[in-house]
């Protein structure tokens, strides 16, 4: 690879260069990422090809050509040929192309990503300070609780009737329950145990136990990038992270029969987790076909405690955020009726404490 175009992959705005008839002579990984494509498949390739529905486009890229001065646009929505819709900031420029000709250099910044990246760090940092208050309280509570539990146990010991020892009985069991309780508003262990690991060992891993669980009568359908590498990463909590995200999709189905989970899993190329720009990502898609979550529930479903259903603690999915974000990495959600789809994003490309 050449200095050029290591530079323009490392850009984090998506660089479409034209010729002056519109037939594509480069594309950085970011682009190819934001239009959902490779060099390979877009090179020589006529602009009006790299997107449905092309029409507005085609024609701001033809204005700046004749007009010979650059065009900015903000929030563009641009179809891909996956159906799947984009919102781009695009700015286009004139310019003298190694061909001889005026070419176009074009800008893409995603829109939605930008707004995502902001909105998900200041919910970040609002669920880190609940959870260090409920941590906090977790702790106070685990202390007495032993002490509880002990002293029942000395004195079930010294009680010779048995219909008193059935009330000592009920001190310990629901001591115990209350201990549960504690250790997973505690939340996950903060030491990371790294190993490199294939992340679709870890969802072949969940998929079994899922189906186990839901006695093999909900669907769940693979859809891996098997060129993913390892990463380093903690096996056992990211399990625990994807049990609990397709936990909830099972036990909220109306029935179960009906129920279908999508587990994808796709890499991903200069991508921002948080504030950072990473290289590589690997981004893991669950999807399922249920009810989805209650729209009121929604703006708060990472936060810990709140839960939409009777015997819910609420910590499912705030614990399940706690492990990816120690992983270095987001975890986001979109939910309507009929399509709920939570996405983690986890860097591949450095190992991280
Ligand atoms: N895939 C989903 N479809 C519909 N609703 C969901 C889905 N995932 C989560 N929810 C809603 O979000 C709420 C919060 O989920 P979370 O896993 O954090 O807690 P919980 O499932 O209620 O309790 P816990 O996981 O601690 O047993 C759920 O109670 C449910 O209402
Ligand atoms: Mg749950």
């Amino acid at each position: 690879m050449n200095l050029e175009s290591s530079i323009l992959d490392s850009i984090s705005t998506g660089i479409l260069v034209l010729s002056g008839d519109l037939t594509v002579t480069a594309l950085n990984a970011s682009g190819q990422a934001l239009l959902d494509t490779s060099e390979a498949r877009c090179l020589g390739v006529h602009a009006e090809k790299l997107l449905q529905h092309s029409h507005e486009w085609l024609g701001s890229l033809t204005q700046v050509l004749e007009s010979d001065s650059p065009h900015a646009s903000r929030s563009v929505a641009l179809t891909l040929h996956s159906g799947q819709e984009i919102h781009v900031d695009v700015i286009i420029t004139p310019f003298p192309h190694a061909d001889g000709s005026t070419g176009l250099l074009v800008e893409l910044m995603a829109v939605d990503r930008l707004l995502r990246i902001s909105r998900d760090g200041s919910q970040q940092y609002a669920q880190e300070t609940s959870r260090a208050v409920i941590r906090g309280l977790a702790h106070e509570i685990k202390n007495p609780l032993g002490g509880v539990r002990g002293a029942a146990q000395l004195l079930a010991r010294e009680l010779a009737d048995e219909d008193l020892a059935e009330y000592t009985r009920i001190i310990i069991r629901e001591a115990d329950r209350l201990r549960d309780l504690v250790d997973r508003l505690l939340g996950p262990n903060r030491q990371l145990a790294l190993q490199p690991l294939n992340i679709h060992e870890v969802l072949e891993h969940v998929r079994s136990l899922i189906s186990a669980e839901a006695d093999n009568r909900v669907t769940i359908i693979r859809d891996y990038d098997p060129s993913l590498p390892e990463f380093p990463c903690d096996r056992a909590q990211l399990i625990q992270a994807v049990l609990n995200i397709m936990r909830n999709a099972v036990q909220a189905a109306t029935d179960p029969e009906q129920c279908q989970i999508i587990l994808r899993s796709r890499s991903q190329r200069q991508f921002t987790v948080g504030t950072q720009l990473h290289r590589l990502v690997c981004r893991v898609d669950i999807i399922d076909n249920g009810p989805g979550i209650p729209a009121d529930l929604q703006p708060a479903v990472f936060a810990p405690m709140v839960t939409g259903r009777a015997d819910g603690t609420g910590l499912g999915l705030s614990i399940a955020q706690s492990i990816i974000h120690l992983h270095g990495g987001s975890l986001e959600c979109e939910s309507y009726p009929g399509e709920t789809r939570f996405t983690f994003y986890l860097p591949m490309e450095t190992p991280h404490a």
